[in-house]
């Protein structure tokens, strides 16, 4: 009794000392969460956004480096010359952004689940499709061929580079002049029977068409690209020099397109930055050491990024020192550049589950990182538990994780970060943590979305790449990530 009687009023005194500590130890575990300010209202998009005013497809050569160069990247937007409605395109993406992963996962499986042997390539069944959507490949840089300037759309899941060419049978519109070979006196077609033509199937998925026509033998290589969505390209393999910048590159071998159609937009072509022996970078590979790096702007901020080629890291603008990881080496996915991700974590919480040690791919042709369903369960599960609070909206396509923030100015949210083989870092911006699926972010998703299923390949897509220094170094099969602040 008399121990009970007092006990209470000291209870009672304690009472508000015990609520400060568990204020002040809550706002301890608060604390050793990593947490960033997202300025919801400076990310809404609106059509007021000055780049619109501008709508030329052509970009800048921006600086030099000892052995690289660096060129000025555009956002496809500006080139399409017409006022964007950011609340159907911001939804529209999203749509198309699913239907380019579904069909890469298709070229990925008919991939690898094909013989290895040499002799069986011809008989494998590979789609027709090279696995892209055009409308989602959101990046264009100028370069010029066979002295003219031609924009072109980049492309690191894609190998071939392709531009309209004179006389066309069927060409799209295009901002500028087709190229045209019968001016230029460094253009050649590629032959049926060298081993470039062979190398097509490799690179596009059809091997080179020889074939005659009324008895007349044909001798140059004919290419087709055929693209998700049904655009498709098709014409002579033919060589010409490139002019990047200050770096003239002779005979690089590409596609002089006579029939093209699809969503190219007013672009003049398609830039190939895949790993194959056609691609632009294996081409350039004694000129640039087989090394190209990007830094995506994000959109709201309607600012151009880079895309240099070559290994001098001088040129880089990188915030923080540069960290590697090996490409991983897949015979069967050779054109695509995979990486091992080994972890991930939320505000500075490892997540732990047996999926990580699996080979992702990085695409900048992708917008929404996908994650195997065991993956993204664990990331969705640790950001609700960080980010509560606040009042959740429903779920819009493949997001599945949403907010409406309307009625917030800054919050803070949680630090996203994939970690690589070798523990290099993909630390996720700000920026690429949301989408914002209506502008007015009255539905903003968590900006991460789950495979069907767990033995689909895992994609970063380039949603998460914004404001990072990616660096494509195939010499070496390593690629490098630091932080970087893009807009130029
Ligand atoms: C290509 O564009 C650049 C930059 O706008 C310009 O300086 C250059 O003269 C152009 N080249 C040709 C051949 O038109
Ligand atoms: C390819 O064919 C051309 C003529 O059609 C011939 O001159 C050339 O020697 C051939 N090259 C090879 C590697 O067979
Ligand atoms: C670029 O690569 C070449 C060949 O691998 C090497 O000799 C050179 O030192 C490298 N340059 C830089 C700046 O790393
Ligand atoms: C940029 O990357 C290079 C290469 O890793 C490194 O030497 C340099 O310190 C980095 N810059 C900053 C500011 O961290
Ligand atoms: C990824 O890295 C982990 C740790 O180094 C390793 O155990 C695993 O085998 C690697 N996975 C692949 C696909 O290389
Ligand atoms: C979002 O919240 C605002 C105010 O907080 C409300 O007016 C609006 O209806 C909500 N939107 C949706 C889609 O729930």
């Amino acid at each position: 009794m008399l121990k009970k009687a007092t006990y209470l009023p000291l209870n009672l005194s304690l009472a508000p000392l015990l609520l400060l500590l568990v204020f002040l130890l809550s706002c301890v575990v608060h604390g050793i969460h990593e947490k960033k300010i997202l300025r919801v209202h400076n990310s809404i998009w609106s059509p007021k956004k000055s780049y619109e005013a501008s709508s030329s497809c052509f970009s800048r050569s921006l600086g030099n480096g000892k052995e690289s160069t660096t060129l000025e990247m555009k956002h496809r937007e500006i080139c399409s010359g017409k006022t964007i409605d950011w609340g159907k395109k911001l939804r529209r993406t999203l749509v198309l952004d699913n239907i380019r992963v579904q069909s890469l996962q298709l070229r990925i499986k008919a991939l690898t689940s094909s013989r290895t042997t040499e002799q069986s390539v011809s008989e494998t069944q590979i789609p027709l499709t090279s696995g892209i959507k055009l409308e989602t490949l959101n990046y264009i840089v100028t370069v010029e061929l066979g002295g003219k300037n031609m924009s072109l759309i980049v492309d690191t899941g894609s190998d071939l580079t392709w531009v309209q060419c004179q006389p066309c049978r069927s060409c799209y519109n295009q901002q500028g002049p087709l190229y045209d070979p019968s001016v230029s006196s460094s253009y050649k077609t590629v032959l049926c029977n060298s081993s470039t033509c062979q190398d097509l199937v490799a690179a596009t998925g059809n091997s080179g068409l020889c074939g005659g026509y009324n008895g007349v033998v044909k001798t140059n290589c004919e290419y087709v690209v055929s693209y998700g969505d049904g655009s498709y390209t098709r014409g002579d393999l033919a060589s010409e020099s490139i002019l990047l910048r200050d770096t003239k590159i002779e005979n690089f071998v590409f596609g002089c397109g006579r029939n093209n159609k699809g969503l190219f937009g007013g672009a003049s072509g398609l830039m190939g930055l895949g790993k194959s022996s056609v691609s632009l970078v294996s081409q350039t590979s004694k000129t640039f050491n087989g090394v190209f790096s990007y830094c995506l702007p994000s959109l709201e901020d309607g600012a151009s990024g880079s895309l240099s080629f070559g290994n001098d890291s001088s040129v880089y603008k990188n915030l923080t020192s540069v960290s590697y990881t090996p490409l991983l080496q897949n015979p069967q996915l050779s054109s695509f550049y995979i990486l091992n991700l080994t972890g991930a974590s939320i505000g500075g919480v490892e997540l732990e589950t047996s999926s990580f040690g699996r080979g992702i791919l990085i695409d900048s042709g992708t917008v929404i990182t996908r994650l195997p369903p065991s993956i993204y369960k664990a990331v969705k599960t640790e950001f609700l538990k960080q980010f509560s609070g606040f009042p959740s909206a429903p779920g819009y396509s493949i997001l599945d994780t949403c907010f409406n923030l309307t009625s917030y100015e800054d919050i803070s949210i949680p630090t996203i970060k994939m970690i690589f083989e070798g523990n290099a870092e993909l630390a996720v911006d700000v920026t690429g943590v949301f989408y914002f699926v209506k502008p007015d972010a009255s539905l903003v998703c968590l900006a991460l979305a789950s495979l069907s299923y767990e033995n689909e390949v895992g994609i970063i897509g380039n949603y998460q790449q914004k404001n990072q220094r990616v660096i494509y170094d195939t010499k070496q099969e390593r690629l490098g990530i630091a932080r970087e602040n893009c807009s130029i």
